[in-house]
């Protein structure tokens, strides 16, 4: 081929090349939720402990701790903003920002949080209002969610206040839609608190679902949530979760062995795990939990199985979480006051007298569970095993 030939050609492959990555470019499909959400979520989440004040300088300085406490390291990547970032809708009905609190707008804030390896989360309502009376989404669908994706926006939570006249089966469907068509890719939690069983129908809607009203950091209520996902385990796995709400760890209002239990059951439940603390003055002892690699590896084990109970009396309850590779995680629970012994009978979770046993929570190997492992469990406590195959 003489040169007069080739170049022609040449140009002609080069632009056939561009043009063919250019428009995949922009048909870039959303990726599949398996892939958006293939593990529960984990980050954290103003609410539990800031309520409405939040402003640029606390979610800045979250991001932060969240990679000097090693939280980063541990999984955590979600950084998200709840209720109160916004106050009003511009004339072509954009949401606005606090322009006090959010100075810099919410896109740099998403640039800030994307810098240090981190994503970054906001929160809206499918009503009229907010919970805490800020415009909602109600008829912005659409426009909202591609100006979440244009700040360049992971994760939005949806809640449910000033919604009554609704069906969240067709309000959170709406979001689907204009989350999908927004270009980004970007985590759906749905927060209508239970409301219509949202577990069968948020599978095909949104990567989780809250499945009961709030959470509080107290035993009893942390324990009433916690414990009444049974049942619910068969409308889990990849790309779809069960939410039990956020975590109270840390907050104070627990004892030690309370927010072990409340780490552990969330664990085994493959629950969404979103701390809600402080975490620049969070204690030792906080962090240690928050952290605790191999029950973090419980939560996340790429199976995407949720928990269910295997035995219950009176108030005392084992549950169990199949795992990739065969292996299972077992918690034994006493939700009574008092310590009480508990046994784990072989049978009852099919495993070998040979399979090893390992307390999670404290990294101890306890060698083979034989016919039997007897122990005795702190009031409120848990023995968190992983049980060899
Ligand atoms: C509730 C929701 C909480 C929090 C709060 C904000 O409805 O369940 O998690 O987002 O609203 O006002």
């Amino acid at each position: 081929m003489t040169n007069r030939r080739i170049v022609p050609l040449l140009i002609l492959v080069t632009l056939t090349l561009v043009f063919m990555s250019a428009s995949s470019e922009a048909q870039r499909p959303v990726p599949s939720p398996e892939l958006l959400s293939p593990t529960p979520p984990m980050g954290w989440n103003s609410w539990n402990k800031f309520g409405c004040d939040v402003s640029e300088k606390l979610i800045r300085e979250i991001a932060d701790v969240m990679v000097s406490s090693g939280m980063q390291a541990a999984g955590y990547q979600y950084v998200n903003i709840d209720d109160c970032w916004q106050v009003s809708r511009q004339a072509d009905g954009t949401i606005v920002a606090d322009p006090e609190r959010f100075r810099g707008g919410i896109k740099s804030l998403a640039d800030y949080v994307h810098s240090k390896g981190l994503k970054l989360g906001i929160y809206t309502d499918a009503g009229h209002m907010t919970c805490q009376k800020r415009p909602g989404s109600f008829e912005h669908e659409l426009q909202d969610a591609k100006t979440y994706a244009s700040w360049g926006v992971d994760y939005v939570k949806i809640d449910w206040c000033y919604a009554e006249e609704l069906d969240p089966q067709v309000q959170y469907a709406k979001f689907h839609d204009a989350l999908a068509k927004s270009g980004r890719p970007i985590v759906f939690s749905i927060c209508n608190w239970g409301v219509k069983a949202p577990w069968r129908w948020g599978p095909a809607t949104g990567n989780l679902w809250r499945t009961t009203g709030d959470i509080t950091d107290n035993y009893d209520r942390m324990s009433v949530i916690g414990f009444s996902q049974n049942g619910l385990e068969k409308f889990a796995g990849p790309g779809h979760w069960n939410d039990p709400d956020m975590l109270e760890v840390g907050n104070g209002g627990m004892k030690r062995d309370e927010y072990r239990t409340h780490m552990a059951l969330w664990a085994i439940l493959a629950a969404p795990l979103l701390a809600g603390n402080d975490l620049r003055t969070m204690t030792a002892e906080t962090k240690e939990l928050l952290t605790n690699s191999e029950v973090i590896a419980v939560d996340q084990d790429p199976k995407g199985q949720q928990g269910h109970r295997v035995w219950e009396e009176g108030p005392l309850e084992i549950w169990l979480k199949p795992l990739a590779g065969g292996s299972q995680a077992v918690g034994l629970f006493n939700r009574s006051d008092a310590a009480l012994q508990m046994q784990l009978d072989s049978k009852l979770i099919g495993a070998r007298p040979s399979s090893k046993l390992r307390d999670l929570l404290d990294h101890k190997d306890l060698g083979p569970i034989k016919d039997s492992y007897t122990t005795e469990v702190p009031g409120h406590g848990v023995l968190l095993l992983r049980v060899s195959k």
